[in-house]
């Protein structure tokens, strides 16, 4: 009788425990053990969190320092699992497709189509066809217009007056829009007002995308409050790419070959996309993750030069033995003899987590990661700015030391301990393509400029992290021509 009623009495027990499970608000219901925050909110999750910390990076910095390498949150009802140390990456590196809802908000701007939402078989084809373009070989033929918009700036430089502050951010921004747009994007793009324009335009609809990503604006406010505006640039951008292919496919139909200025992307998504809508997606995918990433990494960089004066002056001294061969411009071979050069590049990747955060999804295999059972269907963030900062790899992560990145010091490491461009078949295809640029365009200016703060030089300048870590405000430098 006794055990008749404690197993009547234990099964009531389970039943209600079920029954509270079952009835929960299904954010708050962890599907694996993975430790981690419960959802603030049934239906926001934990984005009020990534509100409050100020940033999808700093929240998963927060979220690792507490819940250790392997963790979990909710991005709205989403459950979701975040990797801060590289040996975790590993795990994850056969994986190739993207969950959409980490990214959502740039599909507004790129569209369903693009490389940056295709998954699948369709998006590893597309993204091996879209890389060559920006392979080593393309980045060769590109030095003459690297090497030639450099030296214009270098020249619009010294036309400044000695005791104007100078900018940095704003000029390294329109520095990597011309960089990309003139070597990747055609005829448009040979005109100076077609370039301010489109930069114009650009900036007004990818404030209001980094704002939806952060969790500052979401996406009902967007489309009430803030809708009209955002909707007339986005509709005013969007004809702007429209023009671009159509001046492109001009060019490229006219009789006279000379016209048709070299573009290894754009050339290919016209050879190679089923209609101008997909072209249009994958420029955009194109421009959304080539401006900003090249424009803050020139940034971070000159700053580090700028605040650390021993450091630029090793680095002059390095550009001018390599410049005194290389009569002016930089050709391939000049390219290769960097090496202090680029040590502070990857230094200042790292120090500055240009681009903090990727994400992968199984839709349909459980994955074991860090000895957890992860369900199929789980975003996995690849919280690539905490690795970076990981002080078991880097001593002292806060520190900007280039000489972590000496080529016997890196043989030492694993390779994935520094992924800045991601990891696997799915990592950044212009990775090349940005290591090329920026060795040209900070040789000119280091070669040409001394540059010194013009701020307080002990004034950290705080930086503001989204899909692209930028500075939270302008740096304003003083440039002194060198002998
Ligand atoms: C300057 C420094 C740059 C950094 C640090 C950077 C970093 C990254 C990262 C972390 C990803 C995600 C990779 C992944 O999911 O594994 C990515 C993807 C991407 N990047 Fe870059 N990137 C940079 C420059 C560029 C440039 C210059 C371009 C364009 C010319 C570009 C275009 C793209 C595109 C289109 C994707 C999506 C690829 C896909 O979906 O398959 N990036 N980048």
């Amino acid at each position: 009788m006794l055990i008749a009623f404690v197993l009547f009495a234990g099964a009531v027990v389970v039943g209600l425990v079920a029954l509270m499970i079952y009835l929960l608000p299904p954010a708050a219901k962890k599907p694996c053990l993975v430790p981690g925050l419960d959802a603030t909110d049934d239906k926001l999750g934990n984005i009020p969190d990534i509100t409050q910390a100020g940033s999808f990076h700093e929240f998963l910095l927060d979220l690792h320092e507490r819940f250790g390498p392997i963790a979990s949150f909710w991005y709205g009802p989403q459950f979701c699992v975040s990797l801060g140390r590289w040996k975790l990456l590993k795990e994850t590196v056969s994986l190739t497709d993207r969950p959409r809802i980490i990214f959502s908000a740039l599909e507004s701007l790129v569209g369903h189509r693009s490389l940056r939402t295709l998954n699948g078989q369709e998006g590893i084809s597309r993204h091996r066809l879209l890389s060559e373009s920006f392979s080593p070989r393309h980045c060769a033929k590109q030095l003459p217009t690297f090497n030639k918009i450099s030296l214009e700036l270098v020249e619009n430089w010294k036309s400044i007056p000695k005791d104007d502050h100078v900018p940095l951010n704003d000029y390294m921004m329109a520095l990597a829009i011309r960089l990309l747009t003139s070597t990747q994007m055609g005829a448009y793009f040979k005109h100076h007002e077609n370039t301010m324009e489109f930069h114009k335009l650009y900036e007004s609809v990818m404030n209001d995308m980094e704002a939806v990503i952060n969790g500052d604006l979401t996406a009902d406010e967007k489309g009430a409050a803030h809708g009209q505006v955002f909707q007339k640039n986005m509709t005013a951008f969007k004809i702007k790419v429209a023009d671009v292919i159509s001046a492109q496919r001009r060019a490229r139909n006219s009789p006279d070959n000379d016209v048709v200025p070299e573009a290894p992307l754009l050339d290919t998504l016209l050879a190679n996309s089923a209609d101008d809508e997909e072209i249009m997606c994958d420029i955009l995918a194109f421009v959304v993750g080539g401006f900003h990433s090249t424009g803050n990494l020139l940034t971070w960089t000159l700053y580090y030069l700028t605040i650390h004066p021993e450091t630029q002056e090793e680095v002059a001294q390095e550009v001018a033995n390599v410049f005194k061969q290389a009569n002016g411009t930089l050709k391939d071979a000049d390219i290769k003899k960097f090496s202090l050069l680029l040590q502070v590049i990857d230094e200042s990747i790292r120090c500055s987590a240009t681009v903090p955060i990727a994400a992968r999804i199984d839709e349909t295999k459980e994955l074991k990661i860090g000895g957890f059972r992860i369900p199929p269907n789980t975003p996995l963030i690849q919280a690539l700015g905490v690795t970076l900062q990981d002080p078991n790899v880097f001593k002292e992560p806060d520190k900007f030391d280039p000489e972590r990145f000496r080529p016997e010091i890196i043989k030492k490491r694993n390779q994935l301990t520094f992924s800045p461009f991601g990891i696997g078949p799915r990592k950044c295809p212009a990775h090349q393509f940005a290591y090329y640029e920026s060795l040209v365009v900070i040789a000119h200016l280091i070669h040409n400029f001394q540059l010194t703060p013009a701020f307080e030089t002990d004034y950290f300048i705080e930086p503001r992290y989204g899909l692209v870590t930028k500075p939270e405000t302008e740096i304003w430098i003083n440039i002194k021509a060198r002998n």
